[in-house]
């Protein structure tokens, strides 16, 4: 594993099972040789590439590695820059390589301006998981402005067409899965709001005949919570590229003299079978992406009070539900929204970030007192990046709105979004939730947002389309700061839901809030295309009461759900009898026996609800010593003959023993993967939690 040069215009990048091979012609045009199973390195050679047709330039039809715009160039372009002349084109010549054992960068000029575009990768041992990105660098004096400035561009191999996954949800929908195979033209899933949001994700997964097991997968993740564009198109030739990058809808990014700026990561790889991409960039997420100081740690089991008492928070009612969080086994006990200003509903408060009196006539310390007596951690909710019209920060800082002067700045949620670029603002939010993390003893922050950005006018820019960028970035930075100097604290992405749940956030935030949905049955099927392309214990999922479709699932088998992620609980503990407790107590007890396998195992989806009527979901530990398998079904036909359920994961020639309805399993690896054991699935809701150990 490492990166390999060839004639210095041939660099492999030597993955645990793949080569992804990028050459250098003699025009200075990067070409992507190869990408999949590896091959000796000195059969790959750089195509004949001089060539013109009668109306185009063969370029067009190049695998690139990088498009930029300018000459007779018409496919879709990565970079469109304009110079302080005006001249829009860009025109690159190679300048060399630097590499290190696990990283590339490819250095281009522009032959005429003073720019230079770096192609930036990595690689990581044991993945089959490659990062890049583009870095930009202003030679000269004057700004240089980019109306596009996308992350990567992908050629995937071969010229059959793909099948291209993404999500088209909404909010309580997140994540639900759409399916297109690219026949030609182009197919975009963008955010435009500001927020990866809700609806498309930033990423993308193409395949032809994949399953779990088998077929190649080609998959790339943009690790960025703002406006985004997963773009992919085939064209005449049958080549499908993709583009990953911050949206250049209404973009730009104006580099200054001798600047240098490296656009988000994007995270790619190949895999055989969904699985194993699934598991890939799990491994990749604990061990390189997420926020270094909870990574390797196991998440704690909380209990959230927002579906409990809403707005409606007191020391009072706190205490009282923290007490029946802490006989349930909870580890760390959140308030969410209510605490602050003058905040009885969501008409007012945003942006007062000190303990509203009346409920908290003692301050916020009475109440974290009695939890941490509870033997629990004290968490809290906040939503920064917003602010209500009827608020003290409003009244005093109306300018520091997102407001056009001329135009109405529209309310959601009855609020508006601050101007993050401005420094004010900035060190205002970090200043308050600084002091709240330095006064109190608080183990964790809920870092909402719930809405969209809208009227961005930002009359502190000098360019003002920069503000998409330039909010996100801001996010990311007090997050870090805050980090910084209260190591201790952990923060979860919340955005209505699932709305900032990208690789972008993981990179910042420990965790995500998943969804508002909490319905069991929902959550079996979006938690499933979560941990698809993310790692499965930033996955908040919480066992809740709530019951949208007069559908009450039974309490064990929310659990079943809940406990396929980072377990949670949030419903309103105060109607829980001591049995219901008691019944929480012993899940939320057997969680925290398997968590680690949950939280940092294998994941291997060995029956599909959608598929099989069944949700057979297997943990294993990487060394394949122990694991967990978790069975769910809702509603099976009545006829539903015994089905076969066929491990994966397992080690072969090991023998493993557990229990299953009564039977006691003593089986190799190798017969639970071909012969398996029978299940009978008949009752509605079945639910089982079986562990597995080698003997
Ligand atoms: C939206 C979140 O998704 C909920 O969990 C809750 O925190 C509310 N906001 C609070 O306003």
């Amino acid at each position: 594993m490492s990166v390999i040069i060839k004639d210095k215009n041939i660099f492999v990048l030597d993955t645990k099972n793949t080569h992804y091979v990028i050459g250098v012609d003699e025009y200075g045009c990067a070409h992507n040789l190869h990408w999949g199973e590896k091959c000796p390195t000195e059969d790959y050679e750089i195509p004949f590439s001089g060539d013109e047709d009668s109306n185009h330039r063969s370029r067009d039809v190049f695998r690139e590695e990088y498009t930029v715009f300018g000459g007779t160039v018409y496919k879709e372009c990565a970079m469109k820059a304009e110079f302080s002349d005006g001249c829009r084109e860009l025109d690159l010549a190679f300048t060399g390589y630097e590499s290190g054992e696990n990283t590339l960068c490819l250095k281009f000029r522009d032959k005429v301006y003073p720019l230079e575009v770096s192609l930036l990768y990595a690689v990581f041992e044991g993945l089959d998981i490659i990062e890049k990105s583009v870095r930009v660098k202003n030679l000269g004096e004057n700004d240089i402005c980019f109306e596009k400035l996308l992350s990567a561009e992908l050629c995937l191999p071969d010229t059959e067409p793909y099948t291209v996954l993404n999500s088209n949800g909404e909010w309580g929908r997140e994540y639900y899965p759409v399916r297109t195979k690219l026949d030609g033209g182009r197919l975009i899933f963008e955010s435009r709001r500001g927020t990866s949001g809700h609806n498309n994700s930033p990423n993308f997964v193409a395949y032809k005949n994949a399953d779990e097991k088998s077929g190649e997968v080609y998959f790339a993740n943009l690790a960025w919570s703002g406006s985004f564009v997963t773009e992919l198109y085939r064209d005449v030739k049958g080549v499908t590229r993709a583009l990953l990058g911050m949206n250049d809808f209404d973009f730009e990014y104006a580099l200054k003299g001798g600047e240098s700026f490296e656009a988000p990561k994007v995270i790619f790889g190949r895999s055989v079978g969904f699985g194993e991409m699934s598991r890939q960039l799990n491994r990749f997420g604990v061990k390189h992406h997420l926020p270094k100081d909870f990574a390797e740690k196991e998440l704690p089991v909380l209990y959230n009070s927002w579906e409990a008492t809403e707005f409606d928070v007191s020391a009072k009612s706190q205490s009282e539900l923290a007490k029946k969080a802490a006989a349930a086994g909870c580890e760390l006990f959140v308030m969410d929204d209510g605490w602050f200003g003058q905040r009885k509903d969501d008409h007012a408060g945003l942006g007062d970030w000190y303990v509203n009196e009346d409920k908290f006539p003692n301050g916020l310390d009475e109440l974290i007192e009695n939890v941490n007596a509870l033997g629990m951690d004290f968490g809290l909710w906040v939503e920064p990046e917003m602010v209500n019209p009827d608020s003290d920060l409003y009244r005093t800082h109306p300018e520091w709105a997102y407001h056009y002067p001329t135009r109405k700045a529209h309310e959601i949620r009855n609020q508006l979004v601050l101007n993050m670029t401005r420094a004010d603002v900035q060190e205002y939010i970090f200043g308050c939730i600084d002091e709240l993390l330095s006064k109190h003893n608080i183990a964790y922050i809920k870092w909402d947002m719930n809405r969209s950005l809208s009227e961005t006018g930002a009359e502190n820019l000098e360019y003002p389309k920069m503000l998409w960028y330039l909010h996100t970035k801001a996010v990311y930075d007090i997050v870090d700061r805050l980090k910084e100097k209260h190591p201790t604290v952990q923060f979860e992405s919340c955005s209505s839901g699932g709305g900032r749940s990208d690789w972008g956030a993981l990179a910042h935030y420990d965790m995500v809030w998943t969804s508002d949905n909490t319905d069991a049955i929902d959550r079996l099927k979006m938690q499933k295309y979560y941990a698809l392309t993310r790692p499965v214990k930033t996955m908040r999922a919480w066992v809740t009461d709530v019951n949208w479709y007069n559908r009450k699932t039974p309490l064990d088998f929310r659990f079943n759900v809940s406990m396929r992620g980072a377990l949670s609980l949030g419903g309103n503990l105060n109607n829980y009898s001591d049995e219901d407790i008691a019944e929480c107590r012993k899940y939320v007890e057997l969680y925290k026996e398997i968590r680690g396998l949950v939280q940092f195992g294998d994941l291997y989806r060995l029956l599909d609800l959608e598929r099989d009527e069944v949700s057979a979901d297997l943990y294993m530990s990487a060394d394949k010593t122990e694991g967990v398998l978790f069975v769910a079904a809702v509603n099976t036909s009545c006829m539903k003959p015994p089905q076969p359920l066929h491990f994966e994961g397992l080690d072969d020639g090991k023998i493993y023993t557990f229990e299953y309805d009564g039977i006691r399993y003593e089986k190799s690896g190798a017969y639970l993967r071909n012969v398996g054991i029978v299940i009978d699935v008949k009752t509605q809701y079945y639910n089982r939690i079986i562990k597995i150990k080698i003997k």
